[in-house]
């Protein structure tokens, strides 16, 4: 449990000691992913890519250049249809300051590595201590990819986005009968 409003990677460290030397997922519950076919949900297909290439995997989607301050935002080397080697990743930037369109979902598979580099980090944007920062880091020191997952992503965090996941779910996965 995170005592105190000190930030996603900070957040994630309290962690530690149930994932020990782990390779783990982080998912923000706020966003709600479905999977475009059913029983290939998005962690699965990051665990997928996973197993492949053994790094950390970050979720991301084209947005609205109007939208990037919301987000991480990432740089990246297109390695195969969706999937990057991040170069740069940026919190919450200014669209001027955004390195691309594509953001970052809440679903992240890290490697255990990562809490040391989260320990190593300083606060960040809006002085917390950001995972956007720690995952540039390990990035650096290796790789770090990045995934257009295929599927929806709805940004239950809003009125908007909460009424239409919502009316979603009714409509394509909620038992009518
Ligand atoms: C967090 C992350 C951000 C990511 C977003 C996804 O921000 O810090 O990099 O793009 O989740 O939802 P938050 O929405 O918690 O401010």
């Amino acid at each position: 449990r995170q005592h105190h409003m000190k930030g996603l990677g900070h957040a994630i460290l309290t962690g530690q000691t149930l994932v020990g030397d782990n390779p783990f997922a982080v998912l923000l519950a706020d966003d709600l992913c479905v999977g475009a076919e059913p029983g290939n949900g998005v962690l699965k297909q990051m665990s997928q890519l996973y197993n492949q290439f053994r790094c950390s995997i970050v979720a991301i989607q084209e947005v609205p250049a109007d939208q990037t301050h919301k987000y991480g935002v990432i740089a990246g080397e297109n390695m195969k249809d969706g999937l990057y080697r991040i170069t740069d990743m940026v919190e919450k930037p200014a669209p001027e300051d955004a390195p691309s369109n594509l953001a970052i979902i809440g679903r992240y598979i890290l490697t255990p590595d990562i809490f040391d580099i989260i320990k190593e980090t300083p606060p960040g944007k809006n002085g917390e201590v950001q995972i956007t920062d720690a995952l540039l880091t390990q990035a650096k020191k290796g790789c770090v990819l990045a995934y257009k997952f295929d599927g929806q992503r709805f940004d239950c965090g809003s009125v908007d986005g909460f009424v239409k996941a919502t009316n979603y779910v009714y409509e394509n996965m909620y038992d009518q009968g």
